[in-house]
């Protein structure tokens, strides 16, 4: 996915060019991995562009650095400003993703993290869908990884610290090498945990099961939090359940969620088609649902979205 360069990025404070937003090479985070970011989408809506559970996002940005023990100099209506400027300024009309990242700037070298400068900078650029327009229409299919998702007691899973995704991206690189788009991964004990940036989902008998995502070490996902909120209030039972592979392969459907992937269905897991192989009927009811909320199609829903201008 080819980042397409906007105007302006948020650094600590200041509107810096895209092209002079850098940082030195000896700083912390590019060292041992040292830093929290969040991924967040902006939508088109009928009254202007507005960013998705803009607030959500901060609190977990605030959330992972307080368990990473890092002090964001800035409060979270601060970092909500920054943001939503940061949308104006680039006039991101049609829409864009986003990237608040805090990490540990140049001044300090070790394993010792706390003395480390704590730098924060937001960038933006249009996104268009993470696992591609097929994948949204068709499904993706995925693949168990040989890899296991970290123990929370070894690595927080809560925390969606940066060093952390060397994790995901060791079973990304090996389920795309072995011809899947995305991969699965298991917590230590053999139950499944999440993707490699995303929460999955499976249907079972009219009910939308997910795993706990404390006992499975998954990212608390909003994206998943969003969706257990539309398939309750279409009266569909969501039980968060502890699932095995095997789950997966006998599902009747089957979906993972992310803000970069959205809502994008799954059509099989390891070679197996899911259900009949096509999105099914709740996968693509949710998904329809998903796509109106966040573009503010839904009244009852219009608080989930901050507005920019
Ligand atoms: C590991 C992991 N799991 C799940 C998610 C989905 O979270 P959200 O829906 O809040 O984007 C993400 C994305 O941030 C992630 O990186």
């Amino acid at each position: 996915m080819p980042i397409t360069p906007t105007q302006k990025i948020w650094m600590d404070g200041e509107l810096v060019d895209w092209a002079d937003a850098k940082v030195h090479v000896l700083s912390h985070t590019m060292h041992y991995g040292s830093g929290v970011f969040e991924g967040i989408r902006a939508y088109p809506t009928s009254q202007g562009v507005a960013v998705f559970r803009l607030a959500d996002h901060i609190r977990r940005l605030v959330a992972s650095a307080r368990i990473l023990m890092i002090d964001i100099p800035y409060s979270e209506d601060q970092l909500i400003d920054a943001t939503a400027q940061l949308v104006r300024v680039n006039g991101m009309r049609d829409g864009c993703y986003l990237r608040p990242l805090v990490y540990l700037g140049y001044g300090e070298m070790g394993l010792n993290p706390l003395l480390a400068p704590v730098k924060v900078s937001i960038a933006t650029w249009p996104w268009g869908t993470y696992l591609g327009e097929e994948a949204l229409k068709r499904g993706v299919s995925v693949k168990i990884s040989t890899w296991r998702r970290h123990d929370p007691n070894a690595v927080p899973t809560a925390a969606k610290g940066v060093g952390m995704y060397v994790n995901s991206s060791l079973a990304k690189i090996e389920a795309i090498k072995g011809g899947y788009d995305e991969a699965v991964l298991l917590a230590s004990d053999g139950r499944v945990s999440e993707c490699t940036g995303e929460n999955i989902f499976i249907v079972r008998d009219g009910a939308l099961l997910t795993p706990p995502t404390s006992d499975a070490g998954a990212l608390d996902g909003i994206t998943q939090d969003t969706v257990e909120v539309l398939a309750k209030d279409m009266g569909i039972e969501v039980r968060h359940e502890p699932l095995i592979r095997t789950d997966l392969y006998l599902a009747d459907e089957a979906f993972l969620t992310g803000t970069a992937a959205e809502l994008t269905p799954i059509r099989a897991v390891d070679d197996r088609p899911v259900g009949t192989g096509t999105p099914g009927p709740m996968t693509t009811e949710l998904q329809r649902a998903y796509f109106a909320t966040v573009r503010g199609e839904l009244e009852q829903y219009k608080d989930w979205l901050h507005l920019v201008d």
